[in-house]
């Protein structure tokens, strides 16, 4: 069964270059089980052909108010949809749909529509910069329309910045928290909530040039920052990976190195977090001098102490916000769920994603990943060998799960305070 069997969805494409992504987004919507309806505006089919819609979409792709064997096409789709998402959107969509323009047939379905509307922007920077386009989004978004991306990346003609359509998996990831399996439509289903992620492996210096560190890709935390984002929370995502750290609007990028960085980043910006969910293998040890130069071969073998760093999960764990909800990773290669448990206890936190890195595929550079998600009430939900976004997509359903627990309850983990905030 997919996770939207049965959903029915319009899916409306406008005239970028980006139509062409709205492809991948119709492919992946049908495999997920739903009943898509393309709509594609003139500029749309300027860039690709209704065919190819055809081809992939449960039913033909409409484009006209006046083609269509139904005489009232737009409520037609609009009052049949369980959902409309707009791949790309132009700056003249938001600008229309703002204004409640319904010239042609999208808007019109748009117009003619209560069901859940899933936007998409996708542009030239300069366009996305300008102020009428922003706050014709900020209209959108108060109104209750969730809007997904853009990315910041490569555009049309060459050029880099942002502007970039969304990545698909993070559309799907969207629409799916949407309309979810249960086929409530209750928004981004974290929208309002603020994660803070941490995500790679920590260097210790020891010289200039050589440190200590792990074989962390920061792949999973960078997968939970995106996924979050897509589900509507503000997201801050502390890491030591920057590069490929997700370039999206709704995730701000702390980048830090040693692990005293990250302690110093994850404390500073933890306090008003709903959930943090600390993916980082963070060092445990550091070197206790730091060489000014390079260490020289010809000086024999160093000799380096280390000392421990702060246990920043450990630390929050002792101090935690009310109401908040802190998950930790555990990459094992023995004893996964014993090891796991002692760590949940240990540190003071509601659930753990343990993994075992031993396993093929999984965790350190795969794009995959097998875990078990353990929490403090006893709940345990093993995770099989994903893609990366759908392990994220389970741990934070998980931590959502874990969230809720603590505000029916009254309070995180014992604290008994009102949560809301
Ligand atoms: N962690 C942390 N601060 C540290 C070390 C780890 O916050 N200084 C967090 C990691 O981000 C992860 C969890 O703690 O969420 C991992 O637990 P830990 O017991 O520290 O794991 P390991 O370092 O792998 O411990 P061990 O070597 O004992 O298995």
């Amino acid at each position: 069964m997919g996770a939207l069997d049965g959903h029915r969805i319009v899916l409306g494409v406008t005239g970028g270059i980006a139509a062409y992504k709205a492809i991948e987004v119709c492919r992946r919507l049908v495999d997920a089980g739903a009943h898509v309806a393309p709509v594609m505006t003139g500029g749309a089919m300027r860039f690709v052909g209704r065919a190819t819609f055809d081809a992939l979409a449960s039913e033909t792709t409409q484009v006209s108010l006046w083609d269509e064997e139904h005489p009232v096409p737009h409520t037609r789709l609009g009052q049949g949809a369980d959902l409309v998402v707009v791949c790309p959107a132009t700056a003249r969509l938001l600008a229309d749909y703002r204004m409640g323009r319904s010239g042609d047939l999208l808007t019109a379905t748009l117009m003619a529509t209560r069901a859940p509307v899933v936007v998409c922007p996708a542009m030239h920077t300069e366009m996305w910069e300008q102020p009428a386009v922003q706050e014709n989004v900020s209209v959108l978004a108060e109104r209750g329309v969730t809007i997904v991306g853009p990315e910041h990346g490569r555009l049309a003609g060459g050029d880099v910045g942002a502007g970039r359509l969304a990545d698909p998996v993070d559309i799907l990831a969207a629409i799916d928290s949407i309309l979810g399996s249960d086929g409530s439509t209750s928004g981004g289903d974290m929208a309002g909530l603020e994660v803070l992620v941490t995500a790679g492996g920590t260097r210790e210096p020891i010289c200039p040039v050589r440190y200590v560190g792990n074989r962390s890709s920061g792949k999973q935390g960078h997968a939970l920052a995106r996924a979050a984002a897509a589900r509507g929370a503000k997201v801050r995502c502390v890491t030591t990976q920057p590069e490929t750290a997700p370039d999206i609007i709704g995730v701000q990028v702390l980048a830090v190195e040693t692990a005293a960085e990250m302690a110093t980043a994850v404390l500073s910006n933890s306090a008003t977090a709903d959930i943090v969910l600390m993916a980082a293998a963070v060092a445990d040890f550091r070197p206790v001098e730091v060489a000014g130069s390079k260490l020289k071969k010809a000086d024999g073998t160093p000799e380096i102490m280390l000392e421990p760093t702060t246990d920043i999960l450990a630390e929050l764990g002792r101090n935690r916000s009310p109401g908040q909800v802190l998950v930790g990773f555990a990459a094992e290669t023995d004893d996964l769920r014993q090891n796991a448990t002692s760590k949940l206890e240990s540190k003071g936190i509601d659930m753990i994603v343990a993994n075992d890195v031993s396993a093929s595929g999984v965790g350190f550079g795969h794009d995959t990943n097998a875990v078990l998600l353990l929490d403090r009430s006893g709940g345990a939900t093993e995770v099989p060998l994903s893609e990366k976004h759908q392990v994220a997509a389970a741990v934070l359903d998980a931590a959502l799960g874990c969230l809720h627990n603590a505000r029916d309850a009254g309070g995180a983990t014992g604290h008994g305070e009102d949560v809301n905030r």
